[in-house]
């Protein structure tokens, strides 16, 4: 058993309720590689934002769950060594899928855990979310559950709208659960194609594709049931288009790929949505730099030629989302 708080890591419990009073929100970070990690330390220090380290079932796949624990160790370090003091760094489990996982997360250092049951009929869902709550709490980790099905791509708007969280049903689960934070569904969704063409609008001037707006009134009735608990919102990349454009304009084909205005995120996170997760946009500002570096560069051949301007534009991004988007930044 390693505990998170021997590893320098901090719970989300008092970053939340900061966050929530605070009106502003913490960024949750995916991280699958060193270069991304650099780069959200090296945000979150010059910053002085909170930040939340994400580690998915495919980022353990990917790159070994016991060394992600490792880097997440390391990034503690590192953080001070950049002259931040007392870093308010968290390492969560993104999208938990059974307790096993959960429990082995709690087990080996994250300091919060995500169980996702949000697919399973209502009851199951918070018989297995209060089950991981129960564990996790003995050890003061923070449980993120999910209430509501996040809309895929495929979906029809009135499919997806079907599939928002049911602002009567959350006093009871988060009652009945116990959990620290809940992900709801408002409109947003996974990956770097969040709306179909059909479910967009375009702009006139510019042929771009604009999107339906959040569900805002479904938001601010689960904050009315629920004042002051904390509300996450996953699917929150905005897919900059100057970064698809990059990618399209380098050799990628990424077509019509739309995300989650900025202005949305600005406003939902002076809510109590105090956790905006994003994964797709770190993605999309390290192909693009690769890309790039590799088409100007073809000779280059060593990794890091080309993962220097990677690593320097996921830093960018991540500084833009702190400071300009969530507001997080002189937090911690
Ligand atoms: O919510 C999903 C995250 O973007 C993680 O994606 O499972 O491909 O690592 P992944
Ligand atoms: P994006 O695909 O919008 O970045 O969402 C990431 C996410 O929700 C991780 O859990
Ligand atoms: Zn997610």
């Amino acid at each position: 058993m390693v505990s998170y708080k021997e590893l320098g890591l901090v719970n989300t419990r008092d970053m939340f309720a900061k966050a929530v009073k605070g009106g502003y929100a913490i960024p949750a970070f995916n991280f699958n590689n060193m270069e991304q990690l650099q780069a959200i330390v090296m945000a979150a220090a010059e910053t002085k934002s909170p930040v939340i380290l994400q580690v998915s079932k495919g980022a353990r796949k990917y790159a070994n769950a016991t060394l992600l624990r490792y880097m997440a160790e390391g990034a503690v370090a590192y953080a001070k060594e950049l002259g931040w003091e007392n870093p308010q760094i968290v390492l969560h489990l993104d999208h938990g899928d059974s307790f096993e996982t959960c429990k082995d997360c709690v087990d080996t250092g994250f300091s919060s855990v995500m169980i996702d049951a949000s697919h399973l009929p209502y009851e199951e869902n918070i018989a297995l979310t209060k089950k991981v709550v129960e564990y996790a709490h003995q050890f003061d980790v923070t449980v993120e559950a999910e209430l509501g099905v996040l809309a895929g791509v495929e979906d029809e708007v009135s499919a997806a709208e079907s599939h928002y969280t049911k602002p009567e049903e959350v006093i009871d689960f988060a009652t009945r659960t116990g959990c620290d934070s809940l992900a709801i569904s408002i409109g947003t969704s996974h990956g770097a194609y969040k709306f179909t063409p059909e479910q967009c609008t375009r702009d006139p001037k510019t042929g771009k594709l604009v999107p339906p707006p959040l569900a805002f009134d479904v938001l601010h009735e689960i904050e009315a049931k629920l004042p002051g608990f904390p509300i996450v919102l996953h699917g929150s990349s905005s897919v900059p288009q100057d970064e698809v454009d990059t990618i399209n304009a380098f050799g990628g084909k990424l077509p019509d790929a739309v995300g989650i205005p900025e202005e949305q995120l600005r406003e939902a996170s002076k809510s109590a949505v105090c956790k905006i997760n994003i994964d797709s946009d770190s993605r999309l500002a390290m192909t693009a730099a690769v890309r790039k570096h590799l088409a100007e560069n073809p000779s280059h051949f060593d990794p890091r030629q080309y993962l220097t301007p990677a690593r320097d534009n996921m830093k960018k991004m991540y500084i833009h989302k702190i400071v300009e988007v969530l507001g997080s930044n002189d937090q911690a």
